[in-house]
């Protein structure tokens, strides 16, 4: 079976996952989820690049590195999910298979919330079930993808 190449991203504020608002987002730090994300990878054959940025442009910046680099991508863009023309430009740019996650249930919390940018330009969405969020979105992703070579 070929290895996966997956590209991991974590938009703003991720990186004080642990501290923040424990209550809503959970008690693990974002090293504890690339973790276990990295071993869940292992046992799916692919391997996995995680990235954090607290700024827009660094993050479509690593959208458009990942052409050719990439097979998919998981994203989590925190409250630029919510604001951000320019990354969903940029994945729909770079047509690399996405799928979008949220620690949260967005669907449950402040209207603003509501709306994501991302999802339009997304496989699906995965959102409310803390950080087996982002390992059913791996699942998600790498199903997708398998089922995409055996075409
Ligand atoms: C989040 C939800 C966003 O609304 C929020 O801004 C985040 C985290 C989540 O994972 O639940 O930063 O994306």
């Amino acid at each position: 079976m070929r290895q996966l190449n997956i590209l991991v991203l974590h938009g703003p504020n991720l990186n004080l996952l642990g501290l923040r608002e424990p209550q809503i987002y959970g008690s693990l730090t974002l090293d504890d989820i690339n973790t276990l994300l990295s071993e869940e990878g292992k046992m799916l054959h692919s391997e996995l690049f995680c990235f954090q940025s607290n700024h827009e442009g660094a993050l479509v910046d690593t959208i458009h590195q990942a052409l050719g680099k990439y097979d998919g991508i998981l994203i989590n863009a925190g409250a630029y999910t919510h604001t951000s023309v320019a990354i969903r430009d940029a994945l729909s740019g770079v047509k690399i298979p996405t799928v979008e996650v949220h620690l949260s249930n967005i669907y449950q919390r402040e209207s603003f919330r509501h709306h994501s940018y991302i999802a339009p330009v997304a496989i699906g969405q995965i959102s409310g079930f803390g950080a087996e969020s982002y390992r059913l979105g791996l699942l998600a992703l790498v199903h997708y993808l398998r089922k995409l070579e055996a075409k």
